[in-house]
């Protein structure tokens, strides 16, 4: 892959119809002290093993602290206000694309609200949408509706969740579960 200067992008090797995006927690979380965000490398697998560009969502005012206890009750209250979050940057060419692959931690049944700024803010018109989460036990459970729910003129392939301790710990085991699965949605 080769970097460009937009900060939190990054474009495949070859040119491409497909798009990673996600949000992911750093800093202090219930397991452990994390440079690297579980849902990052499950988003960089997906990317890699499917020739994708890939877009990391960061907050651009700190909305999300480095820790775990303040997190919960951020992460709560957004849901609650229904709030949209800003990122920094964005995807050069939105326009592109065919397929978004968006993912980020289960957050309570939803991803963090960060995730639903992006849907909203572009143009979604025939663009096939993937979800994918790290959890620790509820899977996509929520996600999957909400993103139907949410966005019904959209085809929603069937999405896919990891355990968040095995995309940090076990990729290897990881990366055979996403070709697997990539295989069974794109053929
Ligand atoms: C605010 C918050 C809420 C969470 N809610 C859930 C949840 O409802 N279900 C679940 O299985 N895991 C939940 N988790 C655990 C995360 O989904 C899991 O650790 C995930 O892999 C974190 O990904 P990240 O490192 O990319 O942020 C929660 C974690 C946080 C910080």
């Amino acid at each position: 892959m080769k970097a460009n200067k937009n900060k939190y992008f990054v474009a495949a090797k070859n040119n491409t119809d497909a798009l990673v995006v996600y949000f992911s927690a750093k800093g202090v979380q219930a397991n452990g002290i994390l440079t690297k965000g579980n849902t990052a490398n499950l988003a960089e697998i997906i990317a890699d093993e499917l020739n994708a560009d890939l877009f990391e969502l960061v907050s651009n005012d700190k909305h999300y602290p480095d820790d775990y206890r303040p997190l919960l009750e951020i992460s709560k209250k957004d849901i609650e206000s229904n709030a949209r979050p800003m990122y920094q940057e964005d995807v050069p060419d939105f326009a592109k694309y065919k397929k978004v692959f968006i993912g980020g931690p289960a957050w309570f049944f939803y991803w963090p609200m960060i995730n639903y700024t992006f849907l909203d803010k572009h143009d979604l018109t025939n663009k096939t949408l993937i979800p994918f989460a790290t959890h620790a036990g509820s899977g996509l459970k929520g996600i999957d509706d909400h993103l139907i729910e949410m966005y019904p003129k959209n085809k929603v392939l069937k999405g896919i969740s990891i355990n968040g301790y095995d995309a940090q710990n076990d990729k290897d085991h990881v990366k055979r579960v996403i070709n697997n699965w990539l295989k069974e949605i794109l053929g």
